[in-house]
């Protein structure tokens, strides 16, 4: 039985790795990809998503722009990571293949709608303004999800963008906070586990040794992106975040975590977006998320290479 899924995304390299390793699973029906702003800002989030699409030679997968800023608050992008492209590390050609006219939010009401209702997970790669915003338009839509499982957030890992928050949820707080009081079921993979699956130079070779074009690309993208973790955390190898969404769709044993209470912080300036978990359960507040704190991140690794083999 596949798995139908909406990726929605803000590509980075990270996130082109994770749409490459969804595009190679015949266990995941992508039903489209939505691009949010995030990392860059949208009109080259959503060519990058057209960019991985083309270059998994999947121009059938409808690609989606949504929203170009957070619901309330100004963006933040970080090109100090990933390039003023997004996808520095590796020049690919421009799109061919057309961005849809219909607007992510919609395609996501709509989509949620029109499928039987909890037979769609949404896997969110980058800020949550898209889905918050699909679930404040239509509030209907939320009790048709499936689950959502997202890349977001941190615990012990603290903060990769401030100390005390991780860039996804601190770009939008309140989105973050609209989907963790949503009441969808929720698997969260924080930094806390994300760290644990570093891209190390071997890790690189691997996927350079496929000696495809899509191996070349996903070694050129790790190479470039491992240099800002590496300068900060002194680190052997990027962490690979986005990856680890689709990672748990295909083989859910990989990771191990906790069912526990996740708020989020909006109303202090200075621990914004901070992804309050509570690991150790000593409040009453009631458990909203399946919150990964481990992964085995050799045949996590094996898993991506075999699949993007196959590309
Ligand atoms: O903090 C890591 C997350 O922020 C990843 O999703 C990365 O792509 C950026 O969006
Ligand atoms: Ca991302």
């Amino acid at each position: 039985m596949t798995q139908k899924v909406i990726i929605d995304t803000d590509p980075g390299q990270d996130d082109a790795v994770a749409i490459l390793l969804a595009l190679a699973s015949p266990e995941l029906e992508v039903l489209g990809i939505t691009a949010v702003a995030g990392n860059v800002p949208l009109p080259l989030t959503q060519k990058n998503a057209r960019i991985v699409c083309e270059l998994a030679g999947r121009t059938d997968i409808p690609v989606f722009a949504g929203c170009e800023a957070p619901l309330k608050r100004q963006l933040v992008t970080a090109e100090h990571v990933h390039g003023k492209t997004g996808l520095d590390g590796i020049d690919l050609p421009d799109p061919r293949m057309p961005l849809q006219q219909t607007n992510a939010v919609d395609f996501i009401v709509d989509t949620l709608r029109t499928q039987p209702s909890g037979s769609v997970t949404l896997c969110p790669l980058g800020p949550l303004t898209n889905i918050a915003a699909a679930f404040q338009r239509a509030p209907d839509v939320a009790g048709r999800v499936q689950r959502i499982v997202l890349m977001g957030g941190a615990y012990f890992e603290v903060g990769n963008i401030t100390p005390a928050a991780e860039f996804n949820i601190f770009v939008d707080p309140e989105a973050a906070e609209t989907v963790f009081g949503s009441g969808v079921g929720l698997v969260v993979m924080p930094l806390d586990v994300t760290h644990k699956a570093l891209v190390t130079r071997p890790r690189i070779e691997a996927f350079r040794s496929l000696g495809t074009k899509v191996g070349h690309a996903v070694a050129a993208w790790t190479d470039f992106f491992e240099r800002f973790d590496k300068e900060k955390y002194g680190s052997e190898g990027a962490p690979l975040h986005d990856p680890a969404v689709i990672a748990y769709l295909l083989e859910p044993e990989l990771f191990a975590g906790r069912r526990i209470n996740v708020e989020i912080e909006t109303r202090s300036d200075l621990t914004r977006g901070m992804t309050v978990a509570d690991w150790w359960g000593v409040t009453d507040r009631k458990a909203n998320a399946v919150f990964m704190g481990d992964v085995d991140a050799e045949t996590f690794f094996a898993l991506l290479v075999q699949r993007i083999s196959s590309l």
